[in-house]
């Protein structure tokens, strides 16, 4: 792109003042700006600019909406068998691939690399991605099929994801089944609409939200991959989840029984307060919600049996029908703004990092495909067996408590095979545990796999 070219682009979407600096920059850095500025969909920043003078929508409510109907765990166990056999028999025939979503940015986990290299293992300190890819690993080797793997990434730490799979060899995956595709990203816009520079030779550009993975998923031609690869059904999970059960058989097997274009694992609000965005009936389909949008009186409503009203939060882990994939990616999926503190660059060409919020950043979420579902199915499951997500650097959504979860989720398979776990008076387990997951995906595997008079007496490592 010329600088000519640059200033076209930029008129059409009244974005000028990002060559503000120009004539103060070098010849490579007038380079990168270009290619920045190369990046741009002006048609999508002239909307969003043009947006924000559409009101607030932090106030928006919901007052008509009913709780959706979900398969509860007591449900459960009757076509438990059934369901497995068919998301069994799917995997068999190759027809089942997996996404991952790891493009974030890890804000508040502050972590230096991707998430997914985040060492978490108990004993181990294996990585996510080595836990998530042995996991795809030890069903390829169960079903004796293909699983193929596809990661989103972003521009931030595409290059960091790839060198970290290359490194470990792709924790024992074929390369031609493990697809990188990088998300869209998007520039941030001040009060005026004006898109935020954070250096003289840069505008500051983020993801677009994990709802990015649909167009994403089109422009990089994996769409057209899963296709050619004969695949019907999409397992979708985020990078930062240590206890996803990944591709489970039940719930594949469920999504196809119920002719389901997308399927949704839901588990119960811990309390009233709890941010997980609410599945629910509205305008005669069904939606996710944000707990933000709800008002208090909805937050604490209850049934007459005590339960709260609205209790099934999703945490976006999902089955997807590739054609639903792709009809989506052709509709687009709305975008969500957020007012957030973000770095910019002043008159005098210095970075500042602001105390207050300063501008708007868009995004796009998964779960709005959800409306535009002909059939969906919400499957209840224990959050204690599989959610258990790393966010933070300390206290609730840790490492220190993934790990924690990660072993009672594991001391609890094991006393489900009569395999005695000794306890402290917390009911923590007192040695450290580990199961890989190509040793035991499930307590059913882990039972049938343990000698005869096992017992747990030091750290346990099984592999
Ligand atoms: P979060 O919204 O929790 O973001 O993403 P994050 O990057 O992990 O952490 P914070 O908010 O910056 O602290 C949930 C999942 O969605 C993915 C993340 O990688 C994570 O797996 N995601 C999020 C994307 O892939 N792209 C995005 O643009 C945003």
């Amino acid at each position: 792109m010329t600088y000519e070219d640059a200033r076209t682009t930029l008129k059409t979407c009244g974005q000028e003042h990002a060559l503000r600096h120009w004539a103060a920059l070098n010849e490579m850095q007038r380079e990168a700006l270009l290619d920045q500025i190369a990046t741009l969909d002006p048609a999508l920043v002239a909307e969003l600019s043009q947006s924000l003078g559409a009101g607030d929508e932090t106030g928006t409510s919901h007052p008509d909406i009913e709780p959706a109907d979900v398969v509860r765990l007591a449900q459960q166990p009757a076509t438990r068998a059934d369901a497995r056999a068919r998301g069994e028999q799917a995997l068999r025939d190759g027809k089942v691939g997996v996404i991952l979503v790891a493009g974030g940015q890890g804000t508040r986990l502050g972590f230096d690399g991707p998430k997914g290299a985040y060492p978490l293992g108990p004993i181990t300190n294996m990585t996510l991605f080595d836990i998530h890819a042995r996991k795809i690993l030890a069903l390829e080797r169960l079903y004796q099929t293909n699983i193929p793997f596809y990661v989103m990434t972003s521009q931030t730490n595409d290059a960091a994801t790839r060198a970290f799979f290359t490194e470990h060899d792709g924790f024992g995956l074929a390369p031609e089944n493990v697809r990188f595709f990088i998300q869209g990203m998007l520039p941030a816009f001040d009060a005026d609409g004006k898109i935020v520079l954070d250096a003289p030779d840069h505008l500051f550009l983020s993801p677009d939200g994990h709802g990015g993975t649909l167009s994403a998923l089109a422009k990089t031609g994996n769409l057209d991959d899963m296709k050619q690869r004969g695949l019907s059904t999409l397992f979708y999970f985020q990078v930062d989840n240590a206890l996803v059960q990944v591709a489970d058989p039940e719930f594949i097997g469920r999504h196809l029984a119920a002719d389901a274009d997308m399927s949704l694992k839901v588990c119960a609000k811990r309390d009233p307060e709890e941010g997980l965005g609410m599945v629910v009936k509205k305008d005669g389909g069904l939606a996710v919600v944000e707990y933000t949008e709800l008002t208090r009186e909805q937050k604490y409503a209850t049934r007459p049996d005590g339960e709260l009203k609205f209790l099934f939060g999703s945490v976006a882990i999902h089955v997807f029908s590739r054609e639903f994939l792709a009809r989506e990616a052709d509709a687009g999926l709305p975008f969500h703004r957020a007012f957030k503190k973000v770095p910019f660059c002043d008159e005098h060409g210095r970075t500042v990092t602001p105390e207050q919020p300063n501008a708007y950043k868009f995004e796009k979420f998964i779960f709005d495909a959800l409306p535009d579902a002909r059939n969906a199915l919400l499957l209840e499951f224990a959050r204690g067996q599989e959610f258990s997500p790393l966010k933070n650097a300390a206290g609730a959504d840790s490492a220190e408590a993934a790990r924690r979860d990660m072993m009672s989720k594991w001391a609890g398979w094991l006393e489900q095979a009569g395999i005695p776990v000794p306890r402290d008076a917390r009911n923590t387990p007192v040695h450290k545990l580990e199961i890989d997951p190509c040793y035991a995906v499930s307590a059913e595997e882990l039972k049938a796999k343990l000698p005869a008079g096992f017992r747990v007496d030091g750290d346990l490592h099984l592999r």
